[in-house]
């Protein structure tokens, strides 16, 4: 096994499936049963979850919400999610924990950084509830901040597209995938990957990130087996 402890960062919208709202329950147990698929082959895994699929921060503020308010329903809504993905993973057998950032003790664990990674030795799945605890942080800066802290080898952000094209892939049929990519080269060519929070915090702590096809079986479990998939970014 290459990557022995990983983060998972997931979308909140992938859970809608083919809806266009909430948690899409097939989809919910695929993503359940890929995660059983690396926690079966021991690897240590962690997972962070946006809440697009039911509420969204920025949107809300620009319906006139005010911003905080809005980031903490977003925050709640990562919770909702996290608790989904715990419930599908129990079902297939796999023992977890949920970590909240906010304190919500009749429901989760609070975060407690070196009680994650003693979850994480003992083969439990660590899922980190309600980002950051801050608002003006994205998930994706929770997932690396969390990935940072439990000192995962990796971060795997699981997304529709199959990895970091040189343009858009859907408008522009030209654009050309990286199998592999810098930091630096990111910068430069002005890519999406994370917002820039989470990316610099990659870059500065030398923690790759792999942005890849969730939605293809077998993916995840080939690449912790360090099968070339998706885009690598690098130092
Ligand atoms: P170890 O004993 O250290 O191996 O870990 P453990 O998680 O099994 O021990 P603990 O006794 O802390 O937890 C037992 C159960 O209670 C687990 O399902 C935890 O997720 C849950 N639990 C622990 N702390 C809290 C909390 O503050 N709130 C909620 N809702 N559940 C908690």
């Amino acid at each position: 096994m290459k990557y022995t402890r990983i983060l998972l960062k997931l979308s909140g919208e992938a859970l809608m499936g083919n809806k266009g709202f909430g948690i899409d329950q097939e989809r919910l147990m695929e993503y359940a049963r890929e995660i059983k698929s690396i926690y079966d082959q021991g690897c240590q895994v962690a997972i962070v979850i946006g809440g697009g699929n039911i509420f969204r921060g920025i949107q809300a503020e620009k319906g006139g919400m005010d911003r905080v308010h809005g980031d903490y329903m977003g925050m709640l809504a990562t919770v909702i999610n996290s608790m989904a993905i715990q419930s599908a993973l129990e079902g297939l057998g796999v023992q977890t924990r949920l970590q909240s950032a906010i304190k919500m003790e009749q429901i989760c664990e609070p975060f407690i950084r070196r009680k994650a990674v003693r979850h994480l030795e003992k083969g439990r799945v660590v899922i980190f509830g309600a980002g950051t605890g801050n608002p003006y942080f994205t998930t994706d800066t929770a997932a690396t901040l969390r990935a940072i802290e439990i000192e995962a080898k990796v971060i795997l952000k699981g997304t529709r597209v199959d990895g970091i094209y040189s343009a858009d892939p859907e408008k522009d049929k030209n654009a050309k995938k990286y199998e592999t990519i810098t930091f630096e080269e990111v910068y430069e060519k002005g890519l999406e990957v994370m917002d820039m929070t989470a990316f610099t915090l990659c870059k500065e702590n030398k923690l790759p990130i792999i942005v890849f096809d969730m939605n293809k079986k077998g993916n995840l479990k080939n690449l912790i087996e360090g099968q070339k998939i998706g885009t690598l970014v690098e130092v």
